[in-house]
């Protein structure tokens, strides 16, 4: 979408605080969203200052808390820029309105959010608030499970309709079927716009309206096509209770069944998958060949021209094994999860 930068799970949108709220939901972005107030180069803490004294930040009367990110070889720590640019935000503030802003580091009203990835500065403020790692009715979690909010960029990346077959080979706990379902059905996604909006001074009640009267109408509409396998029975239970506690039982057919044979599926149209990544195991030979395996298994059903996003840090293993299950490598993208990034690789059955 025009305006939207990714950055290693952070996405900040250039765009008109006006039409945020309307831009937000129709983007469906599955992860954190911040809005860009300045972009420029700084090397040391005094030029990240300067920088944000001169951001066009605007921020009314209400608590705030700086989040700082660095990633480079810089002399200097997050918690340094931090307090930099918390305290240039309170003289420019100081300077523009005469009064001070009060800082509220347990639940701040405003975000301000700076960025410096080697000398690349990124100013600006959160626009999304409290976790999408999160969901409340989340009930049962894998050991291996994935936050919500990456489960749904999967989805979004496997370029999954909601009228198309969509296929989890390996469900654990459910996350991606549960978040697949919720997308369909346009529900949120699992970071709340509203109170930083609202905060901001930039809530569009129209558009939220709007979005509410959109759930309502997608709610109605009859079944879905998910799928979702795991040949461990506890996650299938896992899954099928997260799927009850988020009002969606009957909206994916959970099936135990090992993603190397996969009986009773004839076709899909796109797979989003979360395999093992042999961390715990540290068996390469192991991990290639269930992948490999994997992989064939689901080739052999896609339709020409169907989709997969294969979530792994071994992308390498993952996508030899793509390509000699006769798929073609269409991208990867990088998500960030934590302790480590991993990559979302993109295969496409070719469609001759
Ligand atoms: C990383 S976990 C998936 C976690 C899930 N995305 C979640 O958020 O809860 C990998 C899952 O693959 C399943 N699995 C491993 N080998 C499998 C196989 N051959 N067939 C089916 N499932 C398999 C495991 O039982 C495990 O639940």
């Amino acid at each position: 979408m025009a305006g939207l930068a990714w950055d290693h799970g952070a996405v900040w949108g250039a765009c008109d605080p006006a039409g945020m709220e309307a831009t937000l939901r129709a983007a469906r972005i599955p992860t954190r969203l911040s809005w860009l107030a300045a972009s420029t180069r700084a090397h040391s803490l005094d030029e990240v200052a300067a920088a944000v004294r001169r951001a066009p930040l605007a921020l009314p009367d209400a608590t705030f808390a700086v989040i700082a990110h660095r990633r480079g070889q810089q002399p200097f720590r997050s918690p340094d820029i931090a307090a930099a640019a918390g305290a240039a935000v309170i003289d420019a503030h100081r300077a523009r309105t005469g009064r001070r802003l009060p800082v509220g580091l347990d639940s701040p009203a405003v975000v301000v959010r700076v960025e410096l990835v080697d000398e690349r500065l990124r100013i600006g403020c959160e626009l999304t608030a409290g976790s999408r790692h999160r969901r409340r009715d989340l009930m049962r979690r894998h050991r291996a499970g994935l936050n919500p909010a990456v489960a749904a960029t999967l989805v979004a990346l496997a370029g999954w309709d909601s009228g198309q077959d969509l296929l989890d080979p390996m469900c654990g706990a459910g996350t991606i079927p549960v978040e697949a379902a919720r997308a369909a059905r346009r529900e949120p996604p699992p970071l709340a716009v509203g109170d930083r909006l609202d905060a901001l001074g930039w809530r569009d009640a129209g558009a939220a309206a709007a979005a509410e009267t959109a759930v309502e109408a997608v709610r109605a509409a009859p079944g879905l096509a998910i799928t979702a396998v795991d040949h461990d029975p506890a996650s299938c239970d896992a899954t099928r209770a997260n799927l009850a506690a988020a009002g969606l039982a009957g909206a994916v057919l959970v099936r135990r069944d090992d993603a190397r044979r996969l009986e009773g599926i004839a076709s899909v149209d796109a797979v989003a998958a979360n395999p093992p990544y042999g961390l715990r195991q540290g068996r390469s030979r192991e991990l290639a060949s269930l992948y490999e395996a994997a992989l064939r298994c689901v080739s052999h059903r896609l339709v020409p021209g169907g989709r997969v996003v294969w979530l792994t840090p071994a992308h390498r293993v993952a996508t030899r094994a793509a390509t000699a299950a006769g798929l073609v490598a269409h991208g990867r993208r990088t998500l960030a999860l934590g302790a480590f990034d991993a990559a979302a690789c993109r295969f496409v059955r070719p469609r001759t």
